[in-house]
């Protein structure tokens, strides 16, 4: 079914007189509740692609359309999770969350029910015992949790992830994906997750969208991960089917498509 659709889309920078071509011809449909990773190489325009779902970056030609409806400017059934926690410093974990959800639900819900659902999205992340400190005050792998629960609190149609576990060390990582894992089983919502981890990527996904090299990257593959869900790290270690995800995935990218720095 067609719940998220991308239709044709370009994308070109303008410089002075110079053009980038950064997307050329991007078209994928997304279902609903599927978790989808986008991977490529550093600079092939994964985060331009997001930002375009997201609204915050308008279209060269082509279109973005969520439920049939064209999307081209920020809502919050398309809530973004960044890879540098953007907390503002100034406000604790709770009033972060609370500054989100006052936004989409200030009219909808009481100020007892607005607690009620700051509270919930900060236990389902695992931070509730946290809601008083201040960005400066917990470890990275906290403030994505923060991060996550803020989007999640808008209770968005989407959540885009940009490279969400990026900065963070291995294990923190592990704890997060499994987390995300488990947020997505509970709530069936709509995933989009950019990452350049093939292992992350394998785990997580449903599809994983493999983007060739800029300029013009396109959609070069898409693979289906067929693992039965719920999926557990040691288990897929010597799983076949995800051997033979990973590697198609790391052919794609080492093999057909490999990196060339640029001079
Ligand atoms: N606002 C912008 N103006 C001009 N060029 C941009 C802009 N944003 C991104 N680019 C260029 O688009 C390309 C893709 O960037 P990006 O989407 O951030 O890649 P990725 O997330 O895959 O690493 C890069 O060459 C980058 O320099
Ligand atoms: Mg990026």
């Amino acid at each position: 079914m067609s719940y998220l659709k991308i239709d044709h889309v370009d994308k070109r920078f303008q410089r002075g007189t110079a053009t980038t071509e950064v997307l050329k011809d991007i078209n994928l449909v997304i279902g609903k509740g599927e978790y989808v990773s986008v991977i490529g190489h550093s600079g092939c325009g994964k985060s331009t692609l997001l930002n375009i779902i997201a609204g915050l970056t308008p279209v060269s030609a082509g279109a973005v359309l969520l439920e049939g409806k064209e999307v081209n400017s920020p809502g919050p059934e398309r809530a973004v999770v960044f890879q540098n926690h953007s907390l503002l410093p100034w406000l604790t974990v709770y009033d972060n969350v609370a500054l989100a959800v006052n936004k989409v639900f200030g009219r909808q819900k009481s100020k007892a029910e607005r607690h009620d659902w700051i509270m919930h999205n900060l236990d389902l992340v695992q931070m509730g015992h946290a809601k008083d400190k201040r960005p400066a005050e917990i470890s990275g792998g906290m403030k994505q949790r923060v991060g996550i629960a803020r989007g999640l609190a808008m209770e968005p149609k989407i959540l885009l992830l940009d490279e969400p576990f990026g900065a963070l060390d291995a294990l923190t990582r592990a704890h997060l994906q499994d987390s995300i894992m488990q947020i997505h089983a509970a709530l069936g919502n709509t995933m989009i997750m950019i990452t350049h981890d093939v292992d992350e990527a394998v785990l997580l996904s449903d599809r994983i969208v493999m983007m060739t090299n800029g300029p013009s990257a396109r959609i070069g593959e898409v693979l289906d991960v067929r693992l039965e869900r719920p999926r557990k790290r040691l288990d897929l270690v010597a799983d076949r089917t995800y051997i033979a995800a990973r590697e198609a995935v790391l052919k794609f990218l080492y093999e057909r498509h490999r990196f060339v720095e640029a001079a």
